[in-house]
């Protein structure tokens, strides 16, 4: 994974340079068009059912993208094996299994196929996140995915065929207990995980990939060889969806888990001064910044890389956006403030595909982006 990393970021980073622009004011609203429908998955169904009615609409266009997904993987990077990931299919946990089986029983493709699908959004999604607090003590949790940095993909026609059928498969989507919402997320259609996501009155959450020596290999190696303990990252996201009570359940479970692959999750809660990044290691907590009203603290903004380092010249989101935000203010927080932040460019950017704002209050909003070129691959 590393050696993929480190060959997909000199061929990337090597060509291009980053196009920063100043920060936009005048993006929101944006055209009515651009809104994420929502669908419904009623979690009273049974796991291998309750994926249907949201995916049979979106069929074709979740075949496609998984076809070039995998072709692209056994043109780049490895030769797919459908029988090594049914096999890997047997041990994820449930009912994420089942509703692996039950989507690709759906899309008419492979089992392996899917459950493929599924960790690719573990490994290839690049991100922008923030959480901040208003001056009323509102908390707003933001955040921009971009997804398929690092299979090798330059501004060809793969890039344009990927980033077109991922846009026609993203939705919100609410998924309900007895008629009512449980939480919501921002997800691709036929991905059952969760990166982005809100619990209605109690948190929200995001989580981003962290970059790392001891990366998603090590810890899909020690899955293979039996270590069932760690979590998958999107799955103990839902996890969290399901089983946390609070903030603070929320931020316990975060930290002590044991994971997969090293990640940042971002969580917000319901009272001032409930936000917080956690970075994390494969067992550790190596990190966790919290918001801090009284030393004016009031915003947290996280991308690829750990606080407390630089980010590399070659991928410097993090300066841009806090340009923005600060620029905004503390009293102009909001849902216009924080669009207005994830469409300057370079967080956004052409892996972008969408940009969501939250609130325990008002649910999950979300809006597809497309970059208009000029604009920098990642
Ligand atoms: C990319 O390829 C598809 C089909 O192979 C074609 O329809 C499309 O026009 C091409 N797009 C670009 C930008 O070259
Ligand atoms: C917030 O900052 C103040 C002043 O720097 C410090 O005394 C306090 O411990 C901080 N609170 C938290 C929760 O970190
Ligand atoms: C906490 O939740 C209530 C009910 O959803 C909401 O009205 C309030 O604004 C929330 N507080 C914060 C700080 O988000």
């Amino acid at each position: 994974m590393y050696k993929i990393l480190l060959l997909g970021s000199v061929f990337l980073f090597g060509v291009h340079t980053q196009v920063v622009e100043k920060c936009r004011t005048d993006t929101f609203p944006p055209s009515e068009d651009t809104k994420l429908p929502t669908v419904i998955v009623n979690l009273n169904n049974a796991p291998e059912n309750r994926w249907d009615d949201a995916i049979k609409p979106y069929k074709d266009d979740i075949v496609k993208l998984i076809q070039t997904i995998t072709d692209n993987l056994n043109k780049y990077v490895l030769d797919v094996a459908d029988v090594a990931f049914d096999l890997l299919l047997t041990t994820l946990p449930q009912p994420y299994q089942s509703e692996i089986k039950g989507v690709a029983k759906v899309l008419g493709l492979p089992e392996g196929q899917v459950a493929l699908y599924n960790i690719f959004y573990e490994l290839f999604t690049v991100c922008t996140s923030i959480i901040g607090e208003d001056n009323n003590g509102q908390l707003y949790h933001a955040r921009n995915l971009d997804f398929g940095l690092f299979l090798g993909w330059d501004n060809g026609n793969d890039t344009w065929l990927m980033s077109e059928r991922l846009r026609r498969i993203v939705v919100n989507v609410d998924f309900q207990r007895d008629g009512k919402t449980v939480y919501q997320s921002a997800s691709f259609l036929g991905y059952v995980g969760l990166l982005t996501a809100v619990k209605p009155s109690q948190f929200t959450l995001t989580v981003n990939e962290r970059f790392n020596k001891e990366g998603g290999f090590i810890g899909i190696y020690r899955w293979i060889l039996g270590d069932r303990n760690a979590k998958w990252m999107g799955f103990l996201t839902r996890d969290v969806m399901e089983g946390a009570n609070s903030y603070s359940e929320a931020k316990d479970i975060l930290m002590k888990q044991e994971l997969l692959a090293p990640a940042y999750y971002i969580l917000g809660g319901n009272s001032t001064g409930e936000g917080v990044i956690i970075t994390r290691s494969l067992d550790e907590v190596k990190g966790v910044e919290g918001l801090n009203i009284t030393s004016n603290r009031w915003y947290l903004l996280q991308t690829n890389y750990d606080p407390w380092d630089e980010p590399p010249f070659f991928d410097d989101r993090r300066t841009p956006g806090n340009i923005c935000v600060k620029s905004w203010g503390q009293q102009n927080l909001g849902t216009k403030s924080l669009f207005n932040v994830l469409s300057t460019k370079p967080n956004l950017n052409k892996l972008t595909v969408y940009t969501t704002v939250m609130t325990v209050r008002d649910g999950i909003q979300s809006w597809l982006q497309n970059c208009k070129t000029p604009c920098t691959p990642w």
